[in-house]
């Protein structure tokens, strides 16, 4: 077999078998074959697209590539998350102490940050002494022992994937659904939870920037899940505005706390919610309602802060910060970007404020840039919002002034004022099951 037969019969438009693409990805896993050939694959995949038997496939090997965790150690079901990413998507350190208070095992590997979004690893280490890299049997001990860990993904877990997106990032080929699709499902398959439940973000700060293309993702990644025995939906959420007021590690994390105490943005908490209650209904505990009501109630009775303060300490972490946020670390300066006349905010595009709090150090420009974790944005009016000439839209925060200009300038870029008021997204768009597509 040769790269090249490989690349060309993709070139012409025709379907890889499950030989072809173990031949392509497991070759570029052992260095045999080279970046420009992996690259000219992909950029043919991107064109001429995968079928849905062809991309399960290229899932199931790129999960094979690396190593596949078996959870059985850990008694009962384990449930996962997954967002496609977002800006101000602090919905992980909501959701997984939510379902680990009413009983379902979070055995969970996440992600750093990535271009404009957020990463919730980045997030936790905003707490000083969180320790987000354990050793298996630590791992395992925990969610055994007080029900919940969120760590790191070890380099070990669908290694195709890493070596892949990487180069993927540099080669204009990430904005391709099979491609996507089957980079999350690798992962997640690899990690090995029996509930997987999928936020498929939506709008002009994600992936997908309209429903059909966030459904026909959906519809993808829950049949590979499916067709490999998980149980799997997925929520296409909006991300045309960022959820809740907070951009900015350590200010996501006091956000995410107070949700959890019953006093977080309205927005943020109902899509928490939404996404808990269906993550516990795939992990059987009862129907929708049921599940509903058990999400909140874990909420009014302080069970859900407590089992995120319980991990937290598990994993070395200040838990002072998360019982009073003034505790943290606050950024030296602040900056308040006012509105230059009156109106509605008629457009804030969520790539350009995701951008911003990288300007102000809250992301990286460079993977090895260090994160300062009390930089970021807090936006006071947001999209639909009215505003008077002179208002405050947001407060930036940063250790160096000569931050603030390029920030505002990325910023303002994305704003438009109006007189009339643009129509407000929904929060939610539409659920994805094996069973089907219910739109809201
Ligand atoms: N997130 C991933 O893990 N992979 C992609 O390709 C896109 C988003």
């Amino acid at each position: 077999m040769r790269m090249y037969d490989i690349i060309a019969k993709k070139r012409d438009g025709g379907t890889l078998n499950r030989e072809e693409l173990a031949f392509a990805v497991n070759g570029y896993v052992a260095g045999d074959v080279p970046d420009y050939q992996m690259s000219a694959l992909l950029m043919a995949i991107y064109l001429r697209g995968m079928t849905d038997a062809e991309t399960a496939e290229l899932t199931d090997v790129m999960a094979h590539s690396g190593d596949m965790v078996d959870l059985s150690a850990i008694a009962g079901i384990k449930a996962d998350k997954h967002s496609t990413g977002g800006v101000g998507d602090k919905t992980t350190l909501v959701i997984a102490p939510i379902v680990a208070a009413c009983g379902v095992k979070i055995a969970k590997m996440s992600g750093r940050g990535l271009g404009h979004t957020g990463g919730t690893i980045d997030k936790m280490e905003a707490v000083p002494g969180t320790r987000t890299s354990l050793s298996q049997a630590e791992f395992f001990r925990q969610v055994n022992e007080i029900g919940i860990s969120v760590i790191g993904q070890s380099g070990q877990i669908a290694v195709a994937d890493k070596k892949i997106y990487a180069l993927r990032d540099v080669t204009a080929t990430v904005g391709c659904i099979p491609l996507i699709a089957s980079s999350i499902m690798s992962k997640k398959l690899a990690a090995g939870s029996d509930a997987i439940l999928l936020d498929v973000t939506m709008g002009d700060g994600a992936f997908m920037k309209d429903l059909d293309s966030a459904l026909e993702l959906a519809r993808l990644m829950v049949s590979i899940g499916t067709a490999h025995g998980r149980k799997v939906a997925a929520l296409i959420t909006d991300m045309d505005k960022p959820l809740g007021q907070n951009i900015g590690n350590a200010l996501e994390v006091a956000e995410s706390m107070a949700v959890l105490q019953g006093k977080g943005a309205a927005d943020l908490t109902e899509v928490c919610l939404q996404l808990a209650s269906n993550m516990l209904l795939l992990a059987g505990k009862g129907d929708l309602p049921a599940c509903r009501a058990m999400a909140e109630g874990v909420i009014a009775d302080g069970s859900a802060f407590e089992k995120c303060c319980q991990m937290f300490a598990a994993q070395g972490g200040d838990i002072s910060v998360l019982r009073d946020a003034d505790k943290f670390r606050k950024a030296k300066y602040s900056f308040a970007l006012t509105a230059p006349k009156d109106g509605y905010i008629y457009k804030n595009d969520v790539e350009k404020i995701g951008n911003a709090s990288v300007l102000l150090g809250a992301g990286r420009i460079k993977k090895e840039d260090a994160i300062d974790f009390a930089a970021g944005i807090t936006m006071h009016k947001k999209l639909g919002d009215f505003v008077k000439a002179g208002d405050s839209i947001c407060t930036f925060y940063a250790d160096d002034k000569a931050l603030f200009a390029p920030a505002e300038e990325m910023y303002r870029s994305g704003l438009v004022i109006r007189d009339e008021k643009p129509a407000v997204p929904p929060l939610v768009y539409a659920r994805v099951t094996a069973d089907g597509v219910e739109t809201f």
